[in-house]
């Protein structure tokens, strides 16, 4: 027998889009035992009516919620209410075409616990996208892809078009914010495949887009409360202590080589540089990214090699900064030289979270 399936619809004033959305999933899943669930967050324009008139034809269930907004936290009140075995989620308005379904189904039965309905693999892509919108929605992915690692594997995991096995989800808490549930999914859930199936992100032809800035800045507090569950803050955390840590080593060794030894101090502070880079770098190794240390010998001096050329840069960044922001636009050179430090720290801990501990 085949497995059940519950497909979770957020709404938000959607009503001329419902009717072609159930006659159009149906149409996908008639030979199947599923359900539409909409979770509607009280639409002023009858969105729910319309639904609920659909369900003495169609196996459609409609949830109300009176006094909650929010397209990912619907989802998850929506996952209450669905009783499939298997769940998907679509938007209702059509830009997601339903008919996309049965290419998702077919993934599951084949053995991926998640499969998502992705633009940005081969064949998929957005109808009528300008350049900003790309940038962003691709500016987006690079955040994720860049702070949260696990999710580096998935090409669209800003998709709000796509299904999974409910086991995936038995013992996740997720809590998240704004709009992307996938993401959330994909950092809390248990899962071994995930598959993405291309499809067209289609322009809207009736109601009008949720997504505004405010959407924007919820993605970012996400992005922040998924590093703080998943560890990462702390991993950064953890670097900064090691470059703290880096830069002990680098005045003590400048002061030792030239009051002790007798170096000139430009020679005593090449070493010292070099000194602190390898201490850092052995301490980042064990201490910040021991899950992503890969066993062999090579590839640790590759990695010391890596880590050594973004330092060069860093260094380059800030010395640039301070340089710049002393010079161009008059500020007291030791806060100049903090904005250096700030920037060359993140970009160290992006470019070597990236590169040299991928
Ligand atoms: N219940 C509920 N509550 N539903 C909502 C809310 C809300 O506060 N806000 C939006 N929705 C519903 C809309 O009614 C629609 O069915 C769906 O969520 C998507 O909302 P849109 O405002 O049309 O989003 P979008 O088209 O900009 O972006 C969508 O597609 C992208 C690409 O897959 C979202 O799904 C994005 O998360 C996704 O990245
Ligand atoms: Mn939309």
């Amino acid at each position: 027998m085949s497995k059940t399936i519950s497909i979770i619809i957020p709404t938000y004033n959607e009503r001329d889009n419902v009717i072609p959305l159930v006659e159009r999933i149906h149409h996908a899943l008639h030979s199947y035992e599923y359900e539409a669930v909409f979770i509607d967050d009280n639409s002023g324009d009858g969105t729910a009516e319309v639904a609920r008139a659909l369900s003495a034809r169609y196996p459609v269930k409609v949830i109300v919620r009176q006094n909650k907004r929010g397209l990912a936290s619907a989802v998850v009140d929506g996952l209450r209410h669905a009783t499939g075995q298997i769940v998907g989620v679509i938007d209702a308005d059509l830009q997601h075409p339903p008919e996309v379904i049965p290419d998702l189904l077919r993934e599951i039965e084949s053995g991926a616990d998640i499969v998502i309905a992705s633009r940005y693999v081969k064949e998929g892509g957005c109808q009528g996208w300008g350049l900003i919108r790309r940038i962003i929605s691709k500016g987006a992915i690079v955040l994720a892809h860049l702070l949260l690692p696990s999710s580096r594997p998935v090409k669209d995991p800003m998709s709000g078009f796509f299904m999974f096995n409910r086991q995936v989800i038995t013992h996740a808490n997720l809590k998240p914010t704004g709009y992307k549930i996938l993401l959330e999914i994909l950092m809390e859930g248990e899962f071994q495949g995930v598959a993405e199936v291309p499809y067209t992100f289609r322009t809207r032809s009736r109601g009008e887009s949720k997504l505004n800035a405010r959407q924007q800045i919820d993605y970012l507090k996400h992005i922040y409360s998924l590093m703080q569950r998943k560890g990462e803050l702390r991993r950064f955390l953890k670097f900064c202590a090691v470059g703290l840590s880096g830069v002990l080593v680098n005045m003590g060794l400048l002061w030792l080589l030239t009051e002790m030894v007798g170096f000139p101090y430009l020679v005593s502070a090449a070493f010292s540089i070099e000194t602190s880079v390898i201490s850092n770098f052995v301490l980042n190794d064990y201490f910040t990214f021991p899950d992503r240390r890969l066993p062999k010998a090579k590839s640790f001096l590759n990695r010391l090699l890596k880590f050594n050329l973004v330092s060069l840069a860093g260094l380059a960044i800030n010395m640039g900064i301070l340089w710049l922001f002393t010079e161009a636009f008059g500020i007291y050179y030791l806060l100049s030289n903090l904005c250096g430090i700030a920037a060359a720290t993140l970009w160290n801990y992006l470019v070597n979270t990236w590169w040299t501990w991928k």
